[in-house]
């Protein structure tokens, strides 16, 4: 079977977990947190790093750092893991949902300004398997009504979008640089991995400093056993931070790879009818997290169809998201009841992704390619 997902470790991981292993350092304390923090802020553009347990975590804590207050709304993709949502409700605040953009398979922004009312306090915009949102209306938006950005950018690490592209001086800019605070997942399929971990970004020392202490229980520094808020316990260990401080050292390579096995996905089936590939606007470079397909209605069969017939050729594939509105837990408590978002359910019945992690080899890709290939023609 030809795995959706295999990281690929290497020596220089091995050596810097064994460095840490035997410097003691093994919680959370140490230098590899502080580098990976400053390391992975630096990536990305950014002035703070604040380490977290996982990108759930990640998400959760931002959105406590801008204290929400009951009923405040934050605006996210319908189509997008459940995390979002989850950190929205665990803060007190309510998920508003917009429909996905058919070619990027983000966010619709201009779907964005319908659901802005006088509760509405944040937009969080999700860079969808590795393509970047349209960044540059969200960021007029947020301006204009006075609204935070959350970003979440776990399925990005290294994707750009070209900022003010319609200005003289437009820029590229890396996905986790942009808004109020970004956030994203060290999961084991991520371009980065720790195991599990997450982190926030954001330029604004007194969110850093808010964030920092939320992490770790909200200990006060001069008076350590008093706590004056709710804090959580979402710190990473420095073991985890040593495998990210590896990766860190061969971003480019990392990401020139993902990109590269993207382009060859799309050389590969762009014949075939009846599937639709990622897209990359000419404003975003995508960076294919996980290399998705949509069927079209002339290819006769839908996702769990077409999932079935390549496992039964050694491909193993995942679904793509349910939308929030369709999530069973959501509805019991009485949330997007009679809503619907034709572009996320159609993603959700007839799309997935195919093998794409970074030990897959290129013999590998060119298998599932004939795979897909023989499903389908
Ligand atoms: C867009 C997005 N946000 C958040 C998360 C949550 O990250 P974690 O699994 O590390 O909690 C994920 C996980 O894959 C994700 O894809």
């Amino acid at each position: 079977m030809i795995p959706v997902n295999e990281p690929l470790l290497g020596k220089r991981e091995e050596e810097l977990v064994l460095e840490c292993l035997r410097s003691g350092w093994i919680s959370s304390a140490g230098k590899f947190i502080e580098d990976f923090e400053q390391g992975w802020a630096d990536y990305c553009g950014r002035r703070y790093g604040i380490a977290v347990s996982n990108g759930t975590a990640a998400l959760q804590l931002a959105l406590a750092c801008i204290g929400l207050k009951p009923g405040d709304e934050i605006i996210l993709p319908a189509f997008t893991i459940i995390s979002c949502a989850l950190a929205v409700i665990y803060n007190g605040g309510v998920p508003v949902l917009v429909d996905s953009d058919p070619r990027t398979w983000c966010m619709d922004v201009e779907r964005v300004k319908e659901k802005i009312n006088r509760h509405t306090r944040a937009i969080m915009p999700v860079h969808i398997y590795g393509h970047p949102v349209d960044m540059d209306p969200l960021l007029d938006l947020a301006k204009k009504h006075g609204l935070a950005i959350i970003e979440d950018a776990a399925e990005a690490h290294g994707a750009e979008y070209l900022c003010g592209k319609k200005s003289c001086a437009p820029a590229w800019r890396r996905c986790g640089s942009f808004g109020d605070m970004s956030c994203f997942s060290f999961y084991a399929n991520k371009l980065v991995s720790t195991g599990e971990g997450g982190m926030v970004l954001t330029d604004d020392p007194a969110l850093a400093d808010r964030a920092r202490s939320f992490r770790n229980l909200c200990f006060q520094p001069d008076r350590r056993f008093h706590h004056q808020e709710l804090g959580f316990n979402f710190r990473l260990t420095n073991l985890q931070a040593a495998l990210g401080v590896a990766q860190l050292e061969r971003m480019d390579q990392i990401v020139a790879r993902k990109r590269s096995m993207g382009q060859t996905y799309n050389r590969l089936l762009k014949d075939i009818d009846g599937l639709k590939l990622p897209a990359e606007e000419p404003w975003a470079k995508n960076v294919y997290w996980m290399y998705g397909v949509v069927l079209s209605d002339e290819a006769g069969m839908d996702a769990s169809e077409l999932a079935q017939a390549l496992k039964e050729r050694g491909v193993e594939t995942r679904p793509f998201f349910l939308g929030m509105h369709e999530q069973p837990v959501f509805q019991k408590r009485g949330l997007f009841i009679a809503e619907n978002y034709p572009v996320t359910e159609r993603l959700a019945r007839r799309g997935l992704y195919l093998p794409s992690g970074l030990a897959l080899t290129e013999e590998q890709l060119k298998n599932v390619c004939q795979a897909v290939h023989e499903v389908l023609s």
